[in-house]
């Protein structure tokens, strides 16, 4: 029996799309919301990403009126682990993984007093924040709500628009192209891991050239990393990831 030899698809590893990648979506910071949950689990997961060559890393702990994470608690939390981190990995022939603080906020009474209060814990450029919304039902008033957080001066950064499911395409078009929402794609999304509806979706939104950043949405590194070892995505994907990945990294 005869096999084409060249593979069309692989994994993002295989691909090498995350050496040198950012990670803008994660929840490694311990101890905090329904991600890593303690010190010892932060470090190895970050002592993995230097593994798999990945540079940067935002840590964005769910803030929202269910986890009303006070700014000054996740910063003094960042501290104790970046310090960890660093006498951890000192002596490691693996480089280190500048890690950042951020946050992913719902779009919810909680994040309407931090804005009002200017206290929100942006990522890149101290301009975005990065939203979530519910995954069942769509926000009342989601195109007000967002224009508000725009008013304040922040670029809304959507977390894992693919799996809004009650969103149509115009939605997608409102918010990305008239409005200047910013998109990130969760990159388990795009292999099948939310289901057969969210990666058809993250599909169409890559291939419409949405999508500005990309992020693992990390709470649990074994499943990320089946993600990108167990799984294949096309050629033409790769190629469009490795754009956006090119552009985010630092
Ligand atoms: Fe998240």
């Amino acid at each position: 029996m005869w096999f084409w030899p060249f593979t069309r698809e692989k994994t993002y590893k295989e691909a090498g799309l995350l050496n040198g990648m950012t990670d803008w979506h994660t929840h490694i910071l311990p101890g905090v919301d329904d991600g890593v949950a303690n010190m010892d689990d932060a470090v190895k997961t970050l002592k993995q990403y230097s593994h798999m060559d990945i540079r940067e890393v935002w840590l964005t702990p769910h803030i929202n009126v269910d986890m009303p994470n006070e700014t000054d608690v996740l910063r003094k939390r960042f501290d104790e682990l970046q310090q960890v981190y660093q006498n951890f990995e000192h002596s490691s022939e693996h480089h280190l993984v500048k890690i950042h603080l951020g946050g992913e906020y719902m779009l919810d009474s909680l994040l309407l007093e931090r804005l009002c209060k200017r206290d929100i814990l942006t990522l890149g450029d101290d301009t975005h924040l990065l939203l979530q919304l519910g995954i069942a039902n769509q926000p009342e008033k989601l195109f007000d709500k967002i224009r508000e957080i725009q008013n304040v001066g922040y670029v809304p950064l959507l977390a894992h628009p693919e799996r809004y499911l009650y969103m149509s395409r115009s939605d997608y078009h409102t918010l990305r192209k008239d409005m200047g929402v910013e998109f990130q794609l969760n990159l388990p999304s795009l292999v099948g891991l939310y289901g057969p509806e969210a990666m058809r979706r993250a599909k169409m939104l890559l291939e419409a050239g949405y999508y500005t950043y990309v992020g693992s949405d990390l709470h649990n590194l074994h499943k990320f990393y089946a993600a990108i070892t167990e799984y294949k995505i096309s050629t033409k994907h790769i190629e469009l990831l490795r754009e956006i990945v090119d552009s985010t990294a630092k």
